[in-house]
């Protein structure tokens, strides 16, 4: 483990994409903060095994980030101990399918804090100390139905359409301080969101995808490591989809 190595925050770290992401940092040296909430446990022992797999720092964090309150603790720990991350990704994320009119207000509250809400305070929380350097990378995973929007799924992709407005906006805001801002808009990617879907579903759905598969973790976890690092230094403000050709 090196002090020296950077260093990055993580939310839904304990997801199927969040932890793809996880693994690419650990194996290019990162050292890494991982944000979850109900499967801490099972994060916790990612963290061991990546720290000794990959000899990087790896701690793991539980927060509730639809709670105002349990994102300034994790940020208030998380800058104690590493006054300078040099990347932000949000990733944490919930979906909610259903007819808007049988949506309760406390179930619209909890999908907008947890997909958009945790994004603004998070970036919010990371943004001193990366003002202060003139340098680092936030990443927000967001969703092609934030632009598309999906039937069933209204506040979801309203929830995603905010991400991307917001990362357009705080690109063009951050750019003269030397700080990059980009959202992936991701298709349908084979993780634990999609366990509503039965296989049948899931094989028509992959059919209507041009490339006729949904895309891996690690798929989206390469392209989060290539716009946060140096290679992808002249991009800022951009929402990228890596959604198959699916819209
Ligand atoms: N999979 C897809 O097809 C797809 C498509 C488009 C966009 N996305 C976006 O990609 C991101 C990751 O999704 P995924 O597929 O990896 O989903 P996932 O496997 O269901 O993981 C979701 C992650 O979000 C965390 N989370 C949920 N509610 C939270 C809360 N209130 N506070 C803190 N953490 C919370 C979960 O933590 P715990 O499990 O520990 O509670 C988990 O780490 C999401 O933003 C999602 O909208 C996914």
């Amino acid at each position: 483990m090196s002090l020296q190595n950077p260093s990055m925050i993580l939310t839904g770290a304990s997801g199927g994409i969040g932890r793809a992401i996880a693994e690419e940092y650990a194996r290019n040296g990162w050292n890494l903060f991982l944000q979850g909430f109900r499967h801490i446990d099972m994060l916790t022992q990612f963290c061991e095994e990546l720290s000794s797999r990959c000899g990087v720092r790896a701690a793991a964090i539980r927060s509730d980030l639809a709670d105002p309150e349990s994102v300034r603790r994790m940020f208030e720990t998380i800058l104690n101990e590493d006054p300078s991350p040099d990347v932000l990704i949000n990733c944490a994320g919930i979906a909610w399918f259903g007819l808007l009119q049988d949506m309760t207000d406390a179930e619209y509250e909890r999908v907008m804090e947890t997909n958009f809400g945790s994004v603004f305070r998070c970036c919010r929380a990371v943004l001193p100390s990366m003002l202060r350097r003139h340098s680092g990378c936030i990443l927000n995973i967001s969703s092609m139905w934030g632009s598309a929007g999906s039937s069933t799924e209204a506040v979801y992709s309203a929830s995603k359409g905010a991400v991307d407005a917001f990362t357009r906006a705080l690109g063009k805001e951050l750019a003269p301080s030397g700080i990059r801002v980009n959202a992936i808009a991701c298709g349908v990617i084979d993780t634990p969101m999609n366990d509503v879907l039965t296989s049948e579903d899931k094989a028509a759905l992959a059919d209507e995808i041009p490339l006729g598969r949904f895309g891996r973790p690690e798929e989206i976890a390469k392209t989060a490591y290539f716009l946060t690092g140096p290679d992808s230094s002249y991009i800022t403000g951009q929402v990228i989809r890596a959604d198959g050709a699916f819209l």
